[in-house]
This record gives C-alpha cells, structure tokens and sequence, in this order.
C-alpha cells in the first residue's frame, strides 16, 4: 500500500501538465506549509528568524528538468540576485542548485557555463553552493560537473544518496568535498539502488559515519530519529568536533526536533524551497510520507 502511495505521488511529481498548471495558481493545496513562498524577498524575514535562533539556512529556488534555455537561463538570474541579497542582508545561509533547472537536460556545456557564472558571483559574495543529486540518469553527470567545477571553486559540494550501491565507493574520490547525505527521494531500478528502508538505513549510517571521521564538513540530511539518536551516541564516543557537522532538516517538518537539536548544541541548517515550481517537490514529500497527506488536511480544517 506505501509503495502503491509512493508510485503514485512520484508519478504525478514528474507530470509536465500538472507542473506547469500548478506554476500558474502559485503554492496551493497546503504545499504552503512546506514551501516557504514565491519570491526571495519575502522569505528574508523567515530565514532572519531562523538564524536568530541559531539556525541557519539554504535556499532553493525551485525547478527542475527545464528544457527551454531561456527558462533556465532566467533561474541561473534568479539565483545570482539571490547571491546577492543574501551577501547585503548579511543573512546565514548557503544556496542549493539543481543543474536540471540549469539546462543539463539541454547540453551539458551549456549548464556548465550557467554554473561557473553562479558561482562566480558565489565566490564574490562568500557563500557555498550545494549541488543537489536528483535522478541517477544525471548521476555520473552531476559527479563529473563537480569535479570539473572544484578545480576553480572549491566553494562547491553535493549530496550522497544512500540508497545508491554506488554512494559508498564514490565518496573515497570526495574526501575533501563538503557533502550533504540523504537516503534519495527519486524511484529508482533496483540494478541500481537499495528498495528496502532497513539497507538505505544501515548505508546511510555506515556513510555518515566515514564523514563525520572524516576532515571535510557533512550535513546530515534527514528527519529520521532512529538515525539522528545512533549518530549522536556515536558523534559522543569519538568526540566528533561539532564544527564539522550539522544536521539538516526541511523546511516544515518536525520543527520541534529542528530546535531540540540547537538546544542541545548542534549546528542545524532548514533546507527552504520557494518559487512558483512548487508542484514536484511538494509531490515527493507526499511520496516520501503519505502521513503529510494527513498533517495538510488537518490545516485545512483546523486553521
Ligand atoms: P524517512 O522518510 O525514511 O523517515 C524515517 C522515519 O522518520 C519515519 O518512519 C518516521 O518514524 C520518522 N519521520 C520522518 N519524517 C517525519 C515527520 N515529518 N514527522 C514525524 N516523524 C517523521 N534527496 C535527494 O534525492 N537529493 C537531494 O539533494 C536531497 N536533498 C535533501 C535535503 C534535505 C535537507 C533533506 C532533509 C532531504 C533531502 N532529500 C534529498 C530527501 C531525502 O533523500 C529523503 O527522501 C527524505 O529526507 C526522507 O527521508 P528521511 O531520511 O527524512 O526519513
């Protein structure tokens, strides 16, 4: 039944119509309480608030798997505005990127050079830029553009996906790359990925633990308790510095975990979509936990 909700709701993330009608209505149907808005200037006053209370944040303009240059050159804009507003604000906060929304889709050149201009302006205004992983088809591409992209910007990281079987073999070639690590969120064949919760768990665990031992910083993604609290006793028995980790949660879920974790001295970075490509995301969190399914009805009523 979980895997019949989880196809489906990843069926609908990757239909086009539906993406771009949900464009057009701005974020709808309770995805408000996951998305933080449609416009960057308007989440300035949520991410200050966040940081006042030790957390800090990163930013995702939302899209993906544009395949029209002009669409993603006007994100790639987007993006360096945001560079720079953050760098005025003086706001704690990185920016995460897809390179699908950056033309990867359309030539890998062409994405490239979208990228090295974000970055650029990264560069110029001090902060980190993440590279999320999306679908293993643009895996081994992402990887390849990372490396490319770290030989001039060295401000530039990924994700491990854990359910992959290739994660633990492809983080000895980064070693010195900041990662973040999560389970995975896309549907993927079984040639290529764990499909059970019980072999994604124990592989993010092992991942997380080689970094956390590990020189470079890691953030470690996900609202999982069971893996946070076995983390925790193991971050304690080795003394692992908390300068070299943080967790890292969305952006509305378990809130009051987010501000257990700064309470008890961990740093916590909220991971914030907003834009007006809403409709995916907010599909895959649904794919991930049909209970959110729940938690949106309740506001509908109870609000
Ligand atoms: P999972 O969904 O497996 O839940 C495990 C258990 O935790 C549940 O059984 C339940 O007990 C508890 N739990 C989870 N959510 C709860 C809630 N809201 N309330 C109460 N209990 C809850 N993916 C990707 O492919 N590429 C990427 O770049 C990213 N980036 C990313 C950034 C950040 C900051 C996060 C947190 C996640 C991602 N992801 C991602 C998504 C990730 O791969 C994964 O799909 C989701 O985090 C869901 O997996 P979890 O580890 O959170 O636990």
């Amino acid at each position: 039944m979980a895997s019949l909700a989880k196809d489906f709701f990843i069926g609908l993330s990757n239909n086009d119509f539906l993406n771009q009608s949900a464009k057009k209505f701005g974020a709808r149907f309770g995805a408000e309480r996951f998305v933080a808005g449609t416009v960057f200037d308007a989440i300035i006053p949520t991410i200050r608030q966040l940081n006042q209370k030790q957390i800090s944040c990163t930013m995702d303009h939302l899209g993906e798997f544009v395949t029209d240059r002009s669409e993603a050159e006007h994100a790639k804009e987007k993006i360096m505005d945001m560079l720079h507003q953050i760098h005025e604000e003086n706001l704690d906060c990185h920016v995460s990127i897809k390179l699908t929304q950056l033309g990867l889709d359309i030539e890998e050149s062409f994405c490239i050079q979208n990228v090295e201009q974000i970055l650029e302006v990264a560069d110029a205004c001090d902060v980190f830029v993440n590279i999320d992983m999306e679908k293993y088809t643009h895996y081994d591409s992402t990887l390849k553009i990372l490396k490319l992209l770290r030989k001039n910007y060295p401000n530039v990281g990924t994700v491990i996906q854990t359910y992959l079987y290739d994660a633990e073999k492809d983080l000895s070639d980064l070693e010195d790359v900041r990662l973040r690590i999560v389970k995975g969120a896309y549907k993927e064949d079984s040639s290529v990925a764990y499909g059970s919760k019980d072999e994604i768990d124990k592989n993010f665990l092992k991942i997380a633990k080689k970094r956390l031992l590990g020189s470079a910083f890691t953030s470690i993604a996900t609202h999982d308790h069971h893996i946070i609290n076995e983390l925790k006793k193991f971050i304690a028995e080795h003394q692992i510095s908390t300068d070299n980790f943080e967790f890292q949660m969305l952006y509305g879920f378990r809130i009051d975990m987010q501000h257990q974790l700064v309470k008890e001295g961990y740093r916590f970075c909220t991971y914030i979509p907003f834009g007006e490509d809403w409709f995916g995301y907010f599909m895959r969190r649904l794919a991930e936990r049909p209970q959110n399914l729940n938690l949106l009805v309740k506001d509908a009523f109870y609000t």
